[in-house]
């Protein structure tokens, strides 16, 4: 399984390798089955020595090589701190900063020339959700349109937009539904995300087809994505 923290716009440099160094020193004395990420912020980004099952991935990137683009990191960037892990399409991106298909497309596309591994997120808002399991599924293929399901680094994380930092998770029935229904095309490995957190994480991964969980809030403090990682050590590999 795979158990990723999005630190989002968190943490300073400081914290960020204090967080890894702690995470990677657990993964160290467990042996931990599981593959464990964290995306922390483009200011915190540095080579760090982990463990194999542990990787430090790049949040967001340009789809460039360099270039003038004010303000965007493109990928010699990122390959200077060996990144080899990338978020595209997090709903936050998509309704808070606007990102449309078609760039999310030619981040896929990009990256994965780059073959780097990429978290694909696709989720739907709320009114998507009241409307059915059909609506939901219009939606969330719809997102996935144009992205090559056969790459071989593609994980796709269902993220319902209404579920992502408001406490309130998907049911475990619908979670169950919607990848159910997703698995029928994409043999990726499926996460959950949205307001995953120690007291849900066990339930959550418990799920059919649900391969692991892309955390935000409850991973930012080092000792309870410590704790998630020990639950989901007590679960399947
Ligand atoms: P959350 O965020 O855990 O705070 O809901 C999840 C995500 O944005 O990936």
């Amino acid at each position: 399984m795979i158990i990723a923290s999005n630190f989002k716009t968190n943490h300073t440099r400081k914290a960020t390798r204090e967080f890894v160094e702690f995470i990677n020193n657990f993964l160290k004395d467990t042996n931990d089955k599981h593959q464990i990420r964290v995306y922390p912020s483009f200011t915190a980004l540095d080579v760090f020595d982990t463990v194999t099952a542990m990787k430090v991935g790049a949040q967001n990137f340009y789809p460039v090589d360099k270039g003038s683009f004010t303000g965007e990191v493109g990928y010699e960037q990122l390959e200077e701190f060996g990144v080899d892990s990338v978020l595209v399409g997090h709903s936050e991106r998509r309704h808070i900063l606007g990102e449309r298909q078609e760039i999310l497309l030619k981040k896929f596309h990009f990256a994965k020339e780059k073959n780097l591994e990429i978290i694909y997120c696709i989720g739907e808002p709320q009114e998507v959700r009241e409307a059915g399991i059909e609506a939901v599924m219009n939606y969330l293929w719809e997102q996935l349109e144009g992205i090559d399901l056969a790459y071989e680094r593609l994980v796709v994380a269902y993220e319902p937009v209404w579920a992502i930092g408001t406490g309130l998770t998907a049911s475990l029935e619908d979670i169950q539904e919607t990848h159910a229904r997703l698995r029928e095309r994409v043999e990726a490995p499926i996460l959950y995300g949205g307001s995953v957190k120690v007291e849900n994480i066990y339930e959550v991964l418990s799920v059919k087809n649900c391969d692991g969980v892309l955390v935000g809030t409850a991973s930012w403090e080092k000792e309870s994505f410590c704790k998630m990682i020990e639950l989901a050590q007590t679960l399947k590999a």
